[in-house]
């Protein structure tokens, strides 16, 4: 019988879950989604599909974007909001897409809105597009699946080349999609002079040695699965993040909630003196992203203040990082990245926290209950 490739090669390879296995594949799936589109040395970046049709006078005359997206592709939309406005300084809104669909939005032909999806198939991300083009705006896809609908729809698209992701809890089509449309401001933040060639040299070379680091990390997986087992049997998790990883804090409550079934929630730190603080105590533990750069001080405060209301902190640090252990309960140790890309490397043990908690309570990891890989429906 024809056996389809993608069938074949979705099989787990010997590990105990697809999710566990695309996990450990991101390493490879962003170094395929950037290979033969960056040249670091040449600071020079060559996206095929694209470069074939945006002119680059339309690049130079975009005046706004609208990333619009549901789920973990959202996600991976609130993340690029910061690589559009902070490299190519092009201001950027970012949207659920069954939101986006019913509100007056304000959209011309010079809107740039760009749709991320993993099937290409959701259909408010679908009908979101649709609205888009009827407006006269121009449309970019960011997609996984060739040929798929949205991919097929959209004026251009980005393929990220993840290969088949078959667990529902999307992992390394997010790490995908940050990685293609974080080469992609970068590629036209140079094109719109918004970035020096020394500048955009460092930042691709930041990306290049990505896969390395986190493959440097999944190494002591074992590390977050010890930490799962202190916590797989709490009701309510908070996940707080700041600036570039606030949308690494939403992803992570997601992992949680949708393969274990704990109430989590994703949170600016910021935010949590305005009420959320009233929350704590010793039973609902606090996952916080507090690498180095420009909000390291203070996130920092921020979970002292709710170490000090009797808060559990589990922190997110980079492996230098030497004042974090007594100001956390716990600490899950990342190699240090620059903190653009910094999200490709904080959403992994955010990943593997969920899973291996997941596996501890016997939850279906790769069939969560009530929920289906491609949402086709409204
Ligand atoms: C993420 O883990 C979920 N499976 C879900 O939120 C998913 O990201 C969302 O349904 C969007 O799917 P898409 O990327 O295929 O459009």
């Amino acid at each position: 019988k024809n056996i389809r490739w993608d069938t074949v090669q979705a099989e787990k390879d010997g590990y105990k879950h697809f999710m566990l296995k695309e996990i450990f594949e991101q390493p490879r799936t962003i170094e395929d989604t950037f290979r033969g589109r960056i040249y670091p040395d040449e600071g020079r970046v060559y996206i095929e599909e694209v470069k074939l049709k945006l002119k680059e006078e339309y690049i130079k005359n975009i005046s706004n974007i609208y990333i619009v997206a549901c789920g973990t592709s959202y996600h991976s939309g609130l993340v690029s909001k910061f690589l559009f406005e902070s490299f190519a300084k092009i201001p950027t809104e970012v949207d659920i897409a069954s939101e986006f669909r019913y509100r007056d939005v304000i959209l011309d032909e010079k809107t740039l809105v760009v749709v991320i999806s993993q099937s290409g198939e959701t259909a408010d991300t679908l009908a979101a597009l649709r609205l888009a083009k009827s407006k006269g705006c121009q449309t970019l896809a960011v997609c996984n699946v060739v040929g798929s609908s949205i991919s097929r729809e959209a004026m251009y698209v980005i393929y990220t080349h993840c290969g088949p992701e078959i667990g529902v809890a999307s992992t390394k089509a997010f790490t995908g999609q940050v990685t293609a449309l974080y080469v992609l401001a970068l590629d036209w933040a140079y094109k719109r002079e918004a970035l020096t060639i020394k500048e955009l040299k460092k930042y691709l070379k930041e990306l290049w040695e990505i896969p390395l680091k986190i493959n440097e990390f999944l190494k002591n997986a074992e590390s977050v699965h010890d930490i799962a087992k202190v916590f797989a049997n709490k009701r309510d998790f908070l996940y707080l993040g700041r600036h570039i990883n606030y949308p690494v804090a939403l992803e992570g409550a997601l992992k949680i909630k949708e393969i274990s079934y704990i109430h989590a929630e994703g949170y600016a730190a910021g935010e949590m003196k305005h009420g959320p603080i009233a929350l704590i105590d010793k039973s609902m533990p606090i996952v916080a992203i507090v690498i180095k750069g420009r909000i390291y001080e203070k996130i920092i405060s921020n979970i002292e203040e709710a170490k000090a209301r009797g808060g559990t902190i589990i922190a997110v640090a980079d492996q230098s990082d030497k004042e974090i252990g007594n100001k956390s309960n716990y600490v899950i140790y990342v190699p240090e990245t620059d903190e653009f890309v910094s999200p490709l490397m904080t959403v992994i043990p955010l990943q593997l926290l969920a899973y291996y908690i997941s596996l501890i309570l016997g939850c279906d990891v790769d069939q969560p209950r009530n929920l289906a890989k491609s949402v086709t429906v409204e």
